[in-house]
């Protein structure tokens, strides 16, 4: 086994510090998600030039609902605007939008306009963006298990079979996992498909991220020798 030749296929990305990034500036915080979005533009123009396939953003997780409420309203509102006032952007650079995540459990106006882009931008091929949205990855699992069980009629179920009812089976498994603004955990982000994949963990906040991360992050990549439990 040798260092990759290529960037990651499939590359999941825990976006951290909009909030500091506004409090440094004292802008409110909801102002610090507006900017975070500006740069999952710029990375996600970048990782369609690196060859990276599928990016997975760590939009909201199952535990966000903590947040004060008004937080959690301006970031659903935030997210059913940009999902649809961003369909010629995504549509321009070949964006294909998917979501990954207990979806059944959000307002109805995020799951209509998660399921509207998903079938307006379903056969563009450059890049796949997964939005991670009511996203645990202890929650997926659990699912999947469920419907492993439930598939299956047995009463034990295997890793393969799992692996076959997460969200988005179709996907390739993530390859490398970043966070920004230098905190250094999972917080339940793709736990299962995690066992093997890459990690890296960057200073910069969300909000500062553009094309030099990605580059970087690709670099990065090129570096690991991985193993899969093997040897050398
Ligand atoms: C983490 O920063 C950021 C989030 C939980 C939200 C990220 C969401 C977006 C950028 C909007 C995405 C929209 C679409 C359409 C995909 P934080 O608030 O935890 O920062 P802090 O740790 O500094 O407080």
């Amino acid at each position: 086994m040798s260092k990759s030749a290529s960037g990651p296929t499939h590359l999941g990305i825990i976006m951290d510090g909009n909030g500091r990034w506004a409090k440094r500036r004292s802008l409110p915080r909801t102002a610090g998600h507006v900017e975070g979005l500006k740069a999952l533009k710029r990375v996600i123009i970048e990782a369609k030039e690196q060859g990276i396939e599928v990016v997975t953003f760590y939009t909201f997780s199952t535990e966000n609902w903590k947040r004060s409420e008004q937080e959690v309203s301006y970031l659903m509102h935030l997210i059913v605007s940009k999902l649809h006032g961003e369909l010629a952007f995504y549509n321009r650079h070949g964006i294909r939008i998917r979501a990954r995540g207990d979806l059944s459990a959000l307002p109805q106006p995020v799951q209509e306009a998660i399921a509207k882009t998903e079938a307006a931008t379903q056969s563009n091929s450059a890049i796949t963006a997964v939005i991670a949205i009511n996203y645990g990855g202890r929650d997926e699992i659990c699912r999947a298990v469920g419907k492993a069980l439930a598939a299956s009629g047995k009463q034990s179920v295997t890793e393969e079979e799992i692996s076959q009812h997460l969200d988005l089976p179709d996907l390739p498994p993530v390859d490398m996992i970043v966070r920004s603004a230098d905190e250094q955990r999972l917080s339940n982000f793709l736990l299962w498909e995690s066992a093997y994949a890459e990690l890296a963990f960057y200073e910069k906040l969300w909000p500062e991220w553009g094309r030099e991360e990605i580059q970087a992050i690709c670099q990065e990549y090129r570096l690991r020798v991985r193993k899969f439990g093997g040897v050398e």
